[in-house]
């Protein structure tokens, strides 16, 4: 049986949506508990089929995890693996972030090369190179990557090409336990990484984000256990925010944190959307078409964040007049435009440049998501479209969207999961 989203569009939105947690603070803290000899409370962690992989992940190390709602508490006093199978790594590519933190905690680690995906190769050459940097034998053949620390370095300097979000967390994970120092820089700076940081220090880590773009771990003998709260989803919230962008209305965002994602702002307030920040909720109202968006460039956080791309994409769709949008971080990343044409929008596609030209209006048809984000952006589109829109491969927005038909119908959308 397959679930699609069967969308009326054209209402306007109007309500209170309550945001979920953040799926990329989740997973690499849920990673992080590998660390910790003891017990860990994880509040506000979104109910998302990315973090029940995690769980499997966390289980099969042989940890206890129990959910209550949104808080999850992990008991990994009891780890006695060090390997991730294929089948648990191919259910969700970012588990390589484990890499890291079961490498902390036992010595030794054994995963699957994690494919690429949907948006791209997603090579983890950084994260090899850094880890062999800190002292770590990294074999990689046949599909495997077998890590052996069989000393700590006393300092180690680490310089990324780029600053990776995944590579900057498994230096971290990697080198917070044991002996010696280690200082990344050109480290990502996305607040995923400031709340894992806050996660570690709070377990009893010495982790410092410098003012800059430099993380400075000294590694300490032992952690314990510890509560924290899962900063708020600033791609969810972006999301939410194009959805009433492109469909109109009035709708109050909670339990949000806009210092994550003010520097996006400006493009909605340029489309003619009334913005009221308030830090822990954001207000969007928007009467009309949308006035064409400013270039989009996706850069490195604080710049654009590129898992706003396809969301906006779909909210340029429905401008007045035309914008450019460029993907510089994932080469693959377009894949829900040929989809958007299919809705009748006029976009081409120069290798990693969008030339959007706004139209009137979208159409809703049948159309399936291609990844994640994609998704979102079949959602945003199907709410703003003349007509039914039906969308498939919602396995997609599972991943990151925690209850989207459930929080859309409760401002107003014309919204419904259906099992085909
Ligand atoms: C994280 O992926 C996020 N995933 C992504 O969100 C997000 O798009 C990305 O960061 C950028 O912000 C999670 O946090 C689980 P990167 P990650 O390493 O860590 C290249 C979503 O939709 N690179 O910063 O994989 C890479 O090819 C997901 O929620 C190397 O070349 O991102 C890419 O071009 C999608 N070598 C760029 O860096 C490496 O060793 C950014 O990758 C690692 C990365």
């Amino acid at each position: 049986m397959e679930e699609t989203i069967v969308i009326k569009g054209g209402n306007r939105l109007e309500g209170e949506i309550e945001l979920q947690g953040s799926k990329n603070s989740s997973l690499p803290i849920l990673a992080a508990t590998v660390l910790v000899d003891g017990i860990s409370v994880i509040e506000n962690c979104p109910e998302l089929t990315d973090v029940s992989a995690a769980v499997k992940i966390l289980e099969h190390l042989g940890c206890k995890v129990f959910r209550q709602g949104t808080t999850l508490t992990v008991d990994s006093r009891f780890i006695d693996g060090c390997s991730i199978p294929d089948s648990l790594m191919r259910e969700m590519r970012s588990s390589i972030v484990f890499l890291g933190s079961i490498l902390g905690r036992t010595g030794q680690a054994r995963l699957s090369s994690p494919g690429g995906c949907e948006i791209g190769l997603r090579p983890i050459d950084l994260h090899i190179s850094s880890l062999r940097l800190m002292g770590v034998s990294v074999d990689i053949s046949r599909g495997h990557i077998s890590c052996t620390r069989k000393s700590y370095n006393s300092d180690t300097v680490i310089s990324l090409s780029f600053p990776s979000v995944g590579a900057t967390e498994n230096i971290i994970l990697a080198s917070v336990l044991g002996e010696g120092r280690t200082v990344i820089h050109n480290a990502a700076r996305e607040p995923e990484i400031r709340d894992l940081a806050d996660f570690l220090c709070k377990c009893g880590c010495k982790v410092e984000l410098t003012a800059q773009d430099t993380v400075i771990i000294e590694a300490v003998q032992k952690i314990h256990g510890t509560r924290h709260r899962v900063i708020p989803d600033r791609i969810v919230a972006l999301t939410y925010l194009s959805c009433v962008g492109a469909a109109g209305g009035d709708v109050l965002i909670k339990n949000t944190d806009t210092d994550d994602y003010r520097t996006v702002l400006p493009f909605f307030e340029g489309a003619g959307c009334e913005i009221t920040d308030k830090k822990e909720s954001i207000r969007i109202k928007m009467n009309g078409r949308p006035k064409a968006l400013r270039d989009i460039r996706t850069m490195p956080y604080p710049g654009f964040p590129t898992d706003a791309q396809a969301p906006l994409m779909a909210l340029s769709c429905v401008a007045r007049g035309s914008g450019v949008i460029v993907e510089n971080i994932f080469e693959g990343r377009f894949k829900h435009v040929g989809e958007l044409v299919r809705m009748g929008a006029k976009i081409r596609l120069e290798g990693r440049i969008a030339l959007v030209e706004g139209v009137d209006s979208l159409y809703g048809t049948r159309v399936e998501c291609p990844d994640l984000r994609g998704g979102g952006a079949l959602v945003v589109a199907g709410l703003a479209a003349k007509g039914i829109t039906e969308v498939c491969n919602i396995s997609h927005i599972d991943r990151g969207y925690e209850k989207i038909e459930e929080c859309l119908r409760g401002v107003g959308a014309d919204i419904v999961r259906v099992n085909k």
